[in-house]
């Protein structure tokens, strides 16, 4: 009786949010809800921000020497673990299935208080194709390869074949509908990744005999028609492709684009996409989790086929959107330096942030600047299991911090209210706007007083969550931050300056900062060594 008053009360709320429930009851499966601006993943009803890793490529291949690794990363106050199945494991005979490891995954993830995206190692892994299982990969006349322009079969499966993509679409329907049965009720698995890092080397496109055949022929309606409906808001380098053509709505890829290496790309871009899509769709068709797909970035001033050519890059988000519908997002991974320029382009208009991989030795200010600035919907290192001092390492300090605040963060996203900051060497400022006021932001080595490591600076950042006017709170790590008024004519200071702890979205207050903590007054600090967050009241006087 109270057990179905209270799931009535659930339905009601849950109803009252927008969210889908199924006539009897159950919380819908995870999928993903606007909220404002941002885009969130609803697991069991609530948003998940995902606190992430991934782990090493060959980590999940035996159940038994994966044990240790689930308990550390539950230290590593990770809610979120990404991790690959692979396609030769779980058919490793034509048609016969084995999914004991995948089961295994599902129950040790449940026990350590995990979520999963799971990886599709399929057809394509990094470009090439060595998880196809050997029954695909010995037989090349069934299976055929993509060619370079010489002609030279390579270990990649050309995506211009009903053969290979109907054996990956078998397998991944079979893994989709195990997955339904096993864990539709728990919901360990939020999202799954199709396939991992697609793109074509060592040359821009394809040049197997059909993918030739193909590339002669017109560029499909479809692609033109979402060209056409969409010409105001095409990624540039597409749109002015197409402009210096002329515009053309009808002829092959090079009439529509020109000749050269762009062209091959977009080319290519398009029958990834279409193939991933049809594997995407067949997937869903068992069981429509979100499913997202990830990209290698380009190497400045590499070219297409030096770089992983026509993968879901920035510059083909449009072929990407066109040609694979079913694919939620984009997301990328990111290992080199300039982390804010690649996760800038991947936060546009319908595309939310999420960042799959990104380099392990990398500071995790990171997060907070994506979190903050992007309403990134997680943030994942690569080969968490291999990082030292589980519990006590810097991405284990930021995700305790991030997961005292997610409440917090999940109820601010999309709204407007919070923002981030990333500072290093090629950038050691910034400026952000916060109610009433203006706060300027500095790395904390611009300081004179400040601990420092002689010889390198390094990478800090934070979050900042508007509460009012003029109330904040700050997260993160070395940031000197002093505070000016919007207002004309009137002077800003520092009212309070409190540490804390949020405890189920409630702050408790800690110690009262002032002194030598705050300078005398006249700025907030997060020192470098550690991750906190201090809550901060400003007041204006003339
Ligand atoms: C990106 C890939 O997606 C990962 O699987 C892994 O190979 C890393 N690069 C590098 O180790």
């Amino acid at each position: 009786m109270r057990k179905s008053a209270f799931s009535l009360i659930l339905l009601t709320l849950l109803c009252s949010r927008g969210e889908s429930v199924p006539k009897d009851g159950a919380l819908a499966i995870p999928h993903l809800r606007q909220q404002g601006e941002a885009v969130q993943l609803i697991v069991g009803g609530k948003p998940l921000l995902m606190l992430a890793g991934e782990l090493g490529n060959s980590s999940a291949s035996d159940a038994a020497s994966m044990r240790w690794i689930w308990p550390k990363l539950k230290n590593m106050h990770l809610n979120t673990a990404l991790v690959p199945i692979y396609w030769e494991l779980i058919e490793p005979e034509e048609g016969r299935f084995e999914f004991a490891l995948v089961d295994s995954i599902l129950q040790a993830a449940r026990a350590n208080d995990l979520k999963l995206v799971l990886l599709w190692f399929g057809t394509w892994k990094n470009s090439m194709s060595c998880y196809a299982p050997l029954w695909v990969k010995s037989d090349p006349v069934r299976f055929p390869r993509a060619r370079t322009r010489a002609g030279e079969p390579q270990e990649i499966l050309t995506p211009f074949s009903a053969e290979n993509l109907q054996a990956d679409v078998r397998a991944f329907t079979a893994l989709m509908r195990h997955l339904r049965k096993m864990d539709e009720k728990e919901q360990t698995v939020v999202m799954v990744q199709v396939e991992n890092e697609i793109g074509m080397i060592p040359d821009a496109r394809d040049h197997c005999r059909e993918a030739d055949k193909r590339f002669a022929e017109a560029v499909p309606a479809d692609l033109v028609a979402y060209m056409q409906k969409n010409k105001k808001t095409l990624h540039a380098r597409l749109r002015e492709a197409w402009e210096k053509q002329g515009s053309p709505v009808r002829g092959n890829w090079e009439t529509l684009f020109g000749i050269g290496l762009a062209t091959d790309e977009f080319f290519m871009a398009w029958h990834f996409a279409r193939y991933t899509d049809e594997v995407a769709r067949a997937g869903k068709a068992e069981y429509p989790l979100p499913m997202y797909v990830n990209a290698a970035l380009i190497r400045p001033g590499y070219q297409p086929g030096q770089y992983p050519s026509a993968g879901p890059l920035p510059h083909l988000i449009d072929i990407w959107r066109a040609g694979a519908p079913q694919i939620d997002f984009l997301a990328p991974d990111i290992y080199f330096r300039n982390f804010r320029e690649w996760a800038v382009q991947y936060d546009v208009p319908g595309n939310p942030l999420f960042i799959p991989e990104v380099g392990n030795d990398q500071s995790p200010a990171n997060a907070f600047y994506a979190i903050g600035e992007h309403d990134a919907m997680g943030y994942s290192p690569f080969s968490v299991e291999d990082l030292a001092d589980p519990g006590r390492n810097p991405l284990s300090r930021a995700y305790a911090l991030l997961r005292q605040l997610q409440p917090l963060l999940i109820t601010h996203q999309g709204k407007g209210s919070m923002r981030g900051v990333l500072l290093d060497s090629t950038g050691q400022h910034a400026r952000i706007e916060m109610g009433d006021y203006l706060l300027r932001i500095r790395h904390e080595y611009s300081w004179s007083y400040a601990r420092r490591e002689e010889g390198v600076m390094p990478r800090y950042g934070g979050l900042f969550l508007r509460l009012a006017d003029d109330e904040f709170i700050v997260a993160g790590t070395g940031l000197i931050i002093e505070v000016a008024p919007r207002a004309e004519g009137v002077r800003a200071g520092i009212g309070s300056v409190e540490e804390g702890r949020m405890i189920e979205g409630v702050w408790h207050s800690g110690r009262r900062l002032n002194g030598d903590q705050t300078h005398q007054g006249r700025h907030i600090q997060l020192p470098g060594q550690d991750y906190t967050m201090l809550r901060v009241k400003l007041y204006s006087y003339r």
